[in-house]
């Protein structure tokens, strides 16, 4: 049987490495199922794409659908149109997505519209809030999906909810998160570190790339501002996501202490999230990713997918408001910041759960 492992964009790289890892050793041990890796060209950049798969170990994938940049109606399409094609030329027996990107949701319907059965992991999480393409493509998807591999119980609430029968929901953990443990000892600084002498636990990393807090100028740098001040002078470091770049070129004057550097690679990454004094950030994995590192975590919107981060982990959600920052950062120099536990089978476990369970499935 041959299953088709779906990435598009970064966030999904991290989540396929495992499964990948355990389907190879299951195959080097007589397994019987076989994998196709589609990219769909989503994120094109050595920045963006290349460099996770080289730092993972993640093969040369097997096709890429090289749909490149556009609008989400766009990206679906164009993907959808690929990935099809690719099927009726040769179909394989499943179509696995991960994550909630625009390749997760189109993947998934041009599979399922030809009758190829869809499983998803990171199944079931929901923000709530439809504003974010995200949130569109997780419950697209999910309405289409045949086997769910959740991170939470929460997850597996939200599927019951929606009345998805309990044969079809499977708490596996967070694939995610095995990436990240098994290369916890692989973490490296990135060149900067000596060159700007940062010591651990007095810099901030901040990452921001979603629309409501990007993509207008005037409130992104009020923003920066609020960030900058309630740092106390101790250095920023922001690795900027090529959508944020494009409004940063308006934002003229760049407070001192923070600093724009290149999006890094994952051993990087994951270093300065490490050894920070606390992230800052819009995006839902570094939230888990901080959660297991037990670093401080601060959200900058209104709703999360990912609850469990902040009930059981490091992570609060402190809104888009500029001035919610600095009440925040106050108790984090006052020490008042919660350490937070490990979510259940957070374990490094995932891949293999994942990959038993399909050899029963298929
Ligand atoms: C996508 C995902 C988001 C994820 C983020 C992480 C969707 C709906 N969103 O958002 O969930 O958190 O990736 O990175 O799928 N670009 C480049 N080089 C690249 C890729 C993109 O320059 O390799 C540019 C594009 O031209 C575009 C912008 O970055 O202008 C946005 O890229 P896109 O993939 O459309 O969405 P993201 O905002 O990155």
């Amino acid at each position: 049987k041959i299953i088709d492992i779906i990435a598009g964009a970064r966030p999904n790289f991290m989540k396929i490495a495992p499964i990948i890892k355990a389907l190879r050793l299951r195959e080097a041990s007589g397994g019987p199922l076989r994998y196709r890796l589609v990219h769909t060209g989503q994120h094109y950049d050595a920045r963006m794409s290349g460099d996770f798969f080289a730092q993972l170990g993640i093969p040369e994938p097997d096709v890429n659908l090289e749909v490149g940049s556009g609008t989400q109606a766009e990206q679906t399409a164009a993907i959808m149109v690929r990935y099809e094609a690719l099927l009726l030329e040769k179909r394989s027996d499943l179509c696995l997505v991960v994550g909630d990107v625009t390749s997760t949701m189109a993947c998934a319907i041009a599979a399922q519209k030809l009758c190829v059965p869809v499983a998803h992991v990171e199944a079931g999480i929901r923000s709530g809030d439809w504003s974010m393409p995200e949130e569109i493509n997780r419950m697209v998807t999910d309405s289409i999906t045949n086997h769910f591999f959740t991170t939470s119980e929460i997850a597996n609430n939200n599927l019951r909810n929606a009345s998805v029968g309990e044969e079809r929901i499977h708490f596996v953990g967070n694939t995610m998160i095995d990436t990240l443990l098994i290369n916890m000892d692989r973490l490296q600084p990135p060149d900067f570190w000596n060159e700007m002498a940062l010591q651990a636990g007095e810099y901030f990393v901040v990452t921001l790339h979603r629309p409501a807090n990007v993509d207008e100028a005037q409130g992104f740098a009020k923003l920066l501002t609020a960030i900058s001040k309630g740092a106390r002078g101790l250095p920023v470091l922001f690795p900027v996501h090529p959508r944020t770049a494009k409004t940063l070129r308006e934002v003229l004057d760049l407070p001192d202490n923070i600093h724009l550097v290149e999006p890094q690679p994952y051993l990087e990454f994951n270093y300065l999230v490490k050894h920070a004094k606390a992230v800052i950030t819009d995006s839902g994995g570094i939230t888990e990713e901080a959660t297991v590192m037990q670093v401080p975590c601060m959200t900058l919107r209104n709703s999360t997918e990912r609850p469990e981060t902040i009930t059981l982990g490091t992570n609060e959600l402190i809104g888009t408001a500029p001035d919610k920052l600095k009440p925040a950062l106050d108790r984090l120099f006052a020490g008042q910041w919660k350490s937070g536990t490990i979510p259940p089978l957070w374990d490094g476990k995932t891949g293999e759960r994942i990959v038993a369970a399909l050899e029963l499935l298929l």
